[in-house]
Parts: C-alpha cells; structure tokens; sequence
C-alpha cells in the first residue's frame, strides 16, 4: 500500500503492465528430482535450466509468481556493475574476477536466445558507469584496463551523452534491458506446459537437506534429490548468511519526459547512487530513475526519499509526470559477489542464491546456469568465485562490524532503556508509531478511516524492533530487512512468519 500523496501510481511499470498469474497451490505431497523454493529471477532461471536438463522440477512460492524484488526492478541486464573490476582483480585475482566477468555476459546471452521466444521487450544499450568528480578519473581508468584485460567490452569515455554532470564514464557495449515479468512469466509457463510445476500461494516453511532432502510447506512435504532456496534472502540461516549480508532499499520512478530518449543506461555509483534507463513501447517511452538507497527500516521518512528521487530527476530531465513509484531492497555481501551454491558443508544437495547488490538480473540468470550445472554433476567453471563458504575479505570486516553493531542496536533490550515512554501516541489518521505497553512493544497504525491496527512490535526472525515505512505503509525491520504489512503478514523475508497481534 503505497503513500497516496505521492506522484504516479504506486505500483512498478512491471506490475503494471503484465496479467496477474493464478497457479495452484500445492495440494498434498510430491516427489520431484528438484524443488526450488522462491519464483523470482534467481528461481525461475534455475528451474528453467534444470527443466531444460531433462529434470522434474517444482517451484514453491510463497505469493505469486516474480511479485518479490525482481518486480521492482529497474531490469538493466549488464556486466558492468558499478566499478568492480579492477578491486575483483586486487582482491580475488584474476581467475575469479574471469569467472564473475564470464557469468555476467553469459547471463545476457541466455535472455537474447530465449527473448527470441518470449516478448519481453529484449533491446541492446550500452551500460554506462559514470562518475561526476574529476579526481576519480584514475579509478575509471583502472576499472576500463581490468575489465578489458577479463575480455569485457570496456571503453573509457570523456563525453557521456546524457545531460548529467558527467566528468567520464566506462561504457560497456552490446548490454541489454528487458521487461523482466514478461520474460519471467514466459519462463514459467513454458515450465507450466512442459514437464514442470509452478506452485503459488505455497509457503516453503523447513528445508532439510540429504538423501532425499525434504522440503516442508503449508499445504505438503516436497521430497527432492536436490533442493535450491531462492527467497532473495534465506528464511533459514545454517552457515550465519544474516551476518555476512544486509539490505538496501531504493526508489525508482518512471517518467514522461518532454527530453529525446537517453540512448544507454547510466549508472553513477555513491551514496546516493543515481540510475537511469529507457523504457520505450509501441505505446510509450518513459525514463525510469533510481536512487536513494539506504538500510532498510534505517532511512527516516521513505516518503521523502521519493521526493528527493523526483527532485534529482527534475534537474535532470524535463518532467512532463510521474507514471509509477515504486521500491524494493537487495542484500550486500561484504565483498559485493552474491552467494550461490551449498547452503552450508553439511546440508548436502540444499543450495542458495543470495546477495546480488542491485545486480541480480545477470546474476540471477546466472544462478540458473551454475545451479543446474553444479546439481547436473558436470560442475561449474564459476562456482569458486560465488562460493558461499568462501571467506570475506579483511579490508571488508571493518564494515561487517559495522553493520552488524547497527542491527544490534535495534534488538528489544536497546529499546527497553530507549526514550520511548507512555501508553500510546494520539495518532492522526495514516500515522503510526512503535509504543510501548507494559512490558511489550506494540507496532499501532491508524488507518483512513480512525480503525488502529495493533501487532507486536518485535520482528519474528531475531527480535528486533520494526520502523515504520511511511511510503509503503510497512513495518521494516532495520536488522536483516523482513517487511510486515501493517495486518502483520510478511512481506519481505527472512521472517517466515508474521508480526503476532497484540
Ligand atoms: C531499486 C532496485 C533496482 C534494481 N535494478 C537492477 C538492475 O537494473 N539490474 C540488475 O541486475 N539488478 C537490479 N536490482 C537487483 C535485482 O532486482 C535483484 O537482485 C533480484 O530481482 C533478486 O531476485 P531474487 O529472485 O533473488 O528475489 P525475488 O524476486 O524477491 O524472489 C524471491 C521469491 O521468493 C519468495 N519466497 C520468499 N520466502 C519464501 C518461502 N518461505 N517459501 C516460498 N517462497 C518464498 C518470494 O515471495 C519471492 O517471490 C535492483 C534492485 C533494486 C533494489
Ligand atoms: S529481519 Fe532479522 S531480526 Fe528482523
């Protein structure tokens, strides 16, 4: 539920623009060579490949099909994420930065063959990764002489063509952008029609690996040989992914712009970054802008981050309106590679993919070709650099306690000595507030028409108190990001179940 008094409708051009989806739920127990758990990019992608391998593959979701991040895109599909090469190169070496180089491409070239079969509005840009300050000209330099030296189809430019207050940029060739429901729902019928299942509205609620592993829901057991958790963020945590990880949130809005048609897609990397793409149609052409991201549940009025987006896009563009708001969050990982591969040492044939930094269309279809290989048996030539048993660098583990001393200070002991004090706000209507009532804290929301909605105020997943999200009209909890509707039903994990009513 989105703030009405913000521009556009509240819903991502995604969304918008593609039919809803109705496939059943589970009904009972089953037996399948793979159960992948989650519908999004990272899930869909796997269970297509899999599917294309000649295995029996089910997918769990727990909404709807692709209605998680991956419908809140903004669905650049490029290897030039940001400037990561040259610090890929210094850190892991040459042989890893080569494989991440080599998955992200591959990942466009499977959408281009596959987008030869499903519409999904598939077009070549080239990605541009700009920077404004003239003193970080050597870092782009850097970036263009390590991607190039990994085969990547870098060039170092001085005149950027988007009105933006570029000083140079690396630009990457032969890129892509795509409408990533129409590719995904494409995916998943062609699943739907062939020999695999997609179950909706199936909530997956254990996972345990082995011989078979066993995969719990609310409407049946899934026994499988191998089993993939693709939830964005894993709801279980065997190997402590809630502190190697943290979320970000962002915003994006889609524009009618009275300026030509950027010809790219640009990418200026900070705090706060600044994205823009082109979205045109037969029907219409609009610029979608991204920026403003934070920690979830840690970046005060969310309604103001859209107001500073729509700001940052006047300067830039001449505005003709906003036609949708929307905005999601992605995991970090302290050396900005996702996880993908096994969960943990000891749960054999249990797999994850996590952690995409913003960058999960290529990464995701990349999960879907290492994923399929590594359960196929014929391995993976990537697998090393996604590992997620793999160390975190030390320069990084400044940062990780820096993270992970924020998330400790929003557990429910910090706030039994915070100032909150009394038995409840007067709230005005579309307000809320966290209070406290006796020995509990309660998350109270007044709705348009005066009803108050009271839930507990303490995060299921490891007991830290939610924020309000005044955008969404969520609860957002500031540690590992689970989001609540404000009835306390989750929407964003790892919670696997809701806020309890109070
Ligand atoms: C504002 C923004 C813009 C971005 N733009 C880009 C971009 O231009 N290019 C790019 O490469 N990347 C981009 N990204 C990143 C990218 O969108 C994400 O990395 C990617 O969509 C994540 O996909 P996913 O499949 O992991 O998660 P999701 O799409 O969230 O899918 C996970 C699914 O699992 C389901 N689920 C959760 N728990 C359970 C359970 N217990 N049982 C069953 N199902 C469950 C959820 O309902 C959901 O449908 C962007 C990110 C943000 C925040
Ligand atoms: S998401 Fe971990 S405590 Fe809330």
């Amino acid at each position: 539920m989105a703030d009405a008094d913000l521009p556009g409708e509240g819903v991502s051009l995604w969304s918008a623009t593609t039919p809803e989806t109705d496939y059943d739920p589970l009904d009972g127990d089953l037996r399948v060579d793979v159960a992948v758990v989650g519908a999004g990019i990272a899930g869909l992608s796997t269970a297509a490949e899999l599917d294309d391998a000649g295995l029996d593959v089910a997918v769990l979701e727990a909404n709807r099909v692709v209605s998680g991040v991956t419908a809140r895109t903004t669905a650049k599909l490029t290897s030039l994420h940001g400037l990561v090469y040259h610090d890929l190169v210094s850190r892991e070496g040459r042989e890893r930065a080569h494989q991440y180089a080599a998955a992200n491409e591959a990942a466009i070239e499977t959408v281009a063959e596959r987008a030869e079969e499903i519409d999904c509005e598939f077009r070549r840009r080239p990605a541009y990764t700009y920077v404004t300050d003239r003193d970080r000209r050597s870092s782009v330099r850097k970036e263009v002489e390590a991607a190039r030296s990994l085969g990547l189809p870098a060039e170092f430019v001085d005149d950027v063509p988007l009105a933006l207050d570029a000083d140079c940029a690396v630009r990457f060739d032969d890129q892509a952008q795509f409408h990533p429901r129409q590719y995904l729902l494409g995916l998943a019928d062609e699943l739907e029609s062939g020999d695999g299942r997609v179950f909706e509205e199936t909530r997956v609620t254990d996972v345990s690996g082995g011989e078979p592993c066993r995969v719990a829901t609310e409407r049946g057991t899934v026994t499988a040989d191998d089993v993939v958790v693709a939830t964005h963020f894993p709801f279980q945590d065997p190997a402590g992914y809630f502190a190697r990880a943290y979320p970000k949130r962002s915003y994006v809005l889609a524009l009618r712009v009275r300026d030509p048609t950027p010809e790219g897609m640009y990418y200026r990397p900070g705090d706060p970054y600044f994205s823009v793409r082109p979205h045109e149609t037969a029907e219409e052409s609009l610029v979608l802008v991204g920026s403003q991201n934070h920690k979830t549940g840690q970046g005060g009025s969310t309604a103001e981050r859209y107001r500073r987006v729509e700001q940052a896009a006047r300067d830039r563009f001449e505005v003709q309106s906003v036609a949708y708001q929307w905005s999601t969050q992605d995991y970090e990982t302290s050396d900005g590679v996702p996880f993908v591969g096994p969960i943990a040492p000891w749960r054999d044939h249990a797999h994850v993919a996590t952690g995409y930094g913003g960058w999960g269309m290529t990464n995701g279809v990349a999960t879907g070709t290492l994923l399929a290989d590594e359960i196929a048996g014929t391995g993976s030539e990537w697998a090393d650099v996604y590992d997620p048993g793999r160390l975190p660098p030390l320069e990084s583990a400044g940062t990780l306690v820096e993270e992970n001393v924020d998330a400790g200070k929003e557990f429910v002991g910090g706030w039994a000595w915070s100032s909150l004090a009394g038995d409840g706000p007067s709230l005005a209507p579309g307000e809320a507030q966290v209070v406290r009532d006796g020995s509990d804290l309660v998350a109270v929301y007044r709705d348009e028409d005066g009803e108050h909605h009271r839930r507990s105020a303490v995060c299921p997943h490891l007991g830290c108190v939610v924020s309000w999200n005044d955008a969404e009209r969520s609860w957002d909890c500031p540690c590992h990001g689970s989001r609540f509707e404000v009835d306390g039903s989750v929407v964003d994990g790892p919670a696997n179940s809701g806020l309890s009513e109070k």
